[in-house]
């Protein structure tokens, strides 16, 4: 079967797993646990020094459970309770878990092939992939470099923008979080301990300011966004600054939302310094923040956009899109002309930035399907319907009692700020887990980040918002 004929969607009229929770056992039960235990000493010790210091902080220990399997809204665990996912893989569940048309796409594909042969002799399915997220980007001309994960398709911007500009600065945010590779954990901006321990392998490069919030709910705080843009111009007049580095919105930071016209001002500083504007929209990005690309929804066509997460529907790829012109530097970097012994000794030219899965056509394909599945049930409607609506459900029901200091977001982005700071964050992410419902928190741990599958039932979302607010009347600092 050709990619032409891929099988139509099953799920429009919605698919199984839109059930409640249904706990058998407080979670983690025996069987979690049991597992658990097989993975403490082989896995890497970080996880364990984070479960260690997180009982200290909280007086108890949240172990965690143990997923053995999932469908479209609902996780189950090991020992059969089944759960409802508003953490959705870090975001990357767009279109929930086993989605049939995913599912029945990647058996086509390993039908056909596993394995391609990237750069050398590609498939069709990468092919196929190419074109549709060059016709993703809003204008003609388009290119576009694959990679595994999130950090890779940074990486590409970075060496895109160098290549384009010879200028090596890049300009990033704090509390930015752009995936922990050597390259883009330099541009890391949410906190400190990332990037101290490997600080000697970073480029010094990397100049970080404010990322201005639009007020609260009530209508207190927010940073002014003239001074936030006019700190951004200062460091970009200075000529040194290759790539402004920003996320549409703070994802891991804590889902902040910029004031409105942030996108717009960058990239008018942009255009007018020479500086690429690059939109990490590995969050934001294919629906979840109400958007396909939230950058140009805020007014700003970036010159080179990140995509991954959700992209390959669960199969890891990522992808560096940047504008036609921008992507020249690849065949011909800016102020570097290939000199007569680099012609001599590599006659044949050098593939010099690839790797041996990019592009891979299992993930290519799922990609595809995707992209069709968020298209063809209008999804990044829903997201921005249906989650915005959510997101106001959730501030009405948070209200006094609560200690709730902000609900914001875009689409199915959202963040519930509580006073207490992390003991009362990583508390309730606790406290939901045991009512059935799984969350993460961002920011420094204070910020329950809600990401479900965009195509989330509506039952599902009201279960949530009552629990949630019943249980933050109940929990103490
Ligand atoms: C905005 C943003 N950029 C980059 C990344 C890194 O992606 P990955 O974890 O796939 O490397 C993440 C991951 O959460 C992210 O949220």
């Amino acid at each position: 079967m050709a990619l032409s004929e891929l099988p139509p969607a099953l799920d429009e009229g919605g698919e199984p797993g839109a059930e409640p929770p249904l706990l058998r056992m407080p979670p983690p039960g025996a069987m979690s646990r049991a597992w658990l235990g097989r993975l403490q000493g082989v896995d890497a010790p970080w996880t364990e020094a984070r479960r260690a210091r997180r009982a200290q902080l909280l007086g108890f220990d949240h172990a965690p459970i143990v997923i053995a399997t999932a469908k479209g809204s609902n996780l189950f665990d090991l020992d059969g309770n089944r759960f409802v996912d508003f953490a959705a893989a870090f975001g990357a569940a767009l279109v929930g878990h086993g989605n049939s048309r995913v599912v029945r796409t990647l058996e086509m594909q390993l039908e056909r092939t596993l394995f391609g042969l990237g750069d050398v002799y590609p498939t069709d399915a990468k092919i196929g992939l190419t074109e549709r997220l060059a016709r993703l980007f809003p204008e003609a001309g388009a290119r576009v470099l694959f990679g595994l994960s999130g950090s890779d398709a940074i990486d590409a911007a970075m060496k895109t923008a160098l290549l384009a500009t010879a200028r090596p600065g890049i300009l990033a945010f704090e509390g930015a979080y752009h995936g922990l590779g050597t390259g883009p954990l330099a541009a890391c901006g949410l906190r400190p301990e990332f990037r101290a321990p490997f600080a000697p392998h970073l480029t010094p490069h990397v100049r970080f300011l404010p990322y201005p919030s639009a007020p609260r709910r009530d209508g207190t705080g927010g940073d002014s966004l003239d001074r936030a843009l006019a700190a951004v111009d200062a460091a970009c007049k200075s000529g040194e600054i290759g790539a402004v580095l920003v996320e549409p919105v703070l994802g891991r930071g804590g889902v902040v939302v910029p004031p409105t016209g942030f996108l717009a001002g960058l990239r008018e500083i942009c255009t007018r310094t020479g500086a690429l504007l690059v939109a990490d929209e590995i969050w934001t990005g294919l629906g979840r923040s109400g958007a396909m690309l939230r950058s140009v929804e805020d007014g700003a066509v970036p010159d080179l956009v990140c995509l991954a997460k959700g992209l390959g529907g669960g199969v890891p790829i990522s992808a560096c899109i940047g504008k036609g012109a921008v992507m020249e530097a690849w065949r011909t970097p800016k102020g570097r002309a290939i000199s007569a012994e680099e012609q001599e000794e590599q006659p044949h030219g050098e593939a010099i930035h690839t790797s041996t899965y990019a592009g891979s056509p299992l993930a290519c394909a799922t990609a595809l399907a995707m992209l069709d599945t968020v298209i063809g049930t209008k999804l990044v409607q829903r997201s921005r319907d249906e989650g915005d609506a959510f997101r106001d459900a959730l501030s009405a029901a948070l209200g006094e009692g609560t200690r709730v200091i902000d609900v914001r977001g875009r689409g199915f982005m959202i963040g519930i700020e509580v006073e207490g700071g992390a003991r009362r964050g990583l508390g309730l992410m606790h406290d939901l887990l045991q009512k059935g419902y799984v969350v993460l928190t961002g920011g420094k741990g204070d910020v329950l980040t809600l990401t479900p599958p965009l195509n989330i039932a509506k039952a599902l979302l009201d279960g949530f918002v009552e629990t949630v607010a019943e249980l933050a009347r109940l929990r103490e600092p």
